[in-house]
């Protein structure tokens, strides 16, 4: 039994080294679910508005674009073009090594990407808040209209930390930024994910798309409960002087990395092909 990990003589900066290396390992599996969303939002909805047409994208909207509805229109184009860029601006803007080799690149990113944030919340809001059909029942609409305003919250905190240099405090505020802009992200990857594992729709109805699953699904991730909670785990371990508390973190860590890449697969088969591949 040589080879057996004894936690107990673990090195702590072993174990510090096994947890950043988890925490990339989820990081790294997320870029790529975010880049295959961007992916899916360029070639639906930029792929249609390149052949103008606008109507093609309520294929896959509740509202959606409506002949006559000009500032619903606006505001919706806007909506979509900035969830593409948010969600290529944002991998880009937390990876260590480009932060470290461009730091000019970095500044510039970060402030396109906290505009984005702004763009996102206030359009969010309107599209929300304007009288427009929206999916689910209002269970499930409260913490995805509380999602607009805690996007704009945390965007001026990690603002307001950059500018008053204190680095420690703005990078714990732009993690929580990302976590928070990516709940519609995660809500999607955590739908197919529990479609996958259930066999089909459990706890919901996938006609009215209502039930208690969706509900709590919305509240953990549009208001970031599960992500966020996980964030400050992290920040736990990370001070923590407990090898054991890093560890159980770091495996934790794996089998996130399990799931959202097992999610990511789901999503990407069973909700974003699919919408591509809709005929004309
Ligand atoms: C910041 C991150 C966000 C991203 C990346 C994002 C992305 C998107 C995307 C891609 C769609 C099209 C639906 C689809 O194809 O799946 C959409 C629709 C929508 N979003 Fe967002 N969104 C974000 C934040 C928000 C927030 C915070 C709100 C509300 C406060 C919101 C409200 C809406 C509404 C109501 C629609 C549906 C519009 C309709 O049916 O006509 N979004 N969003």
């Amino acid at each position: 039994m040589k080879d057996k990990v004894n936690l107990s003589k673990m090195s702590y900066p072993k174990a510090n080294n096994i947890l950043v290396l988890s925490a990339k390992s989820w990081f790294i599996s997320a870029v790529l679910g975010q880049f295959i969303f961007a992916y899916y939002i360029a070639a639906f909805y930029g792929g249609h508005a390149l052949n103008t047409d606008f109507k093609a994208w309520n294929r896959a909207l509740t509202h959606g674009f409506v002949v006559g509805e000009d500032i619903g229109n606006f505001f919706l184009i806007l909506h979509i073009l900035f969830a593409f860029i948010i969600t290529v601006a944002g991998p880009l803007q937390f990876m260590s090594s480009i932060r470290g080799r461009f730091p000019s690149f970095h500044r510039i990113n970060g402030r396109i990407y906290l505009f984005t944030t702004l763009i996102m919340g206030a359009t969010g809001l309107y599209l929300s808040m304007s009288g427009r059909k929206l999916a689910g029942d209002p269970s499930q609409q409260l913490p995805f209209l509380l999602s607009g305003f805690l996007i704009l919250i945390f965007g001026f905190f990690t603002l307001y930390t950059a500018l008053k240099r204190n680095f420690k405090a703005h990078r714990r505020w732009a993690l929580r930024l990302f976590l928070i802009v990516n709940g519609v992200w995660f809500f999607r990857i955590g739908l197919n994910l529990w479609l996958m594992l259930m066999g089909g729709p459990v706890g919901f109805d996938m006609e009215t798309f209502q039930g208690p699953f969706l509900t709590i699904l919305g509240y953990a991730s549009f208001l970031g409960i599960f992500p966020l909670s996980i964030l400050e785990l992290y920040f736990l371990a990370q001070n923590s002087s407990k090898v054991y508390g890093k560890i159980v973190m770091a495996s934790l860590l794996v089998l996130l990395t399990l799931a959202t890449l097992i999610g990511i697969y789901a999503t990407l088969f069973g909700m974003w092909l699919p919408t591509l591949s809709i005929p004309n």
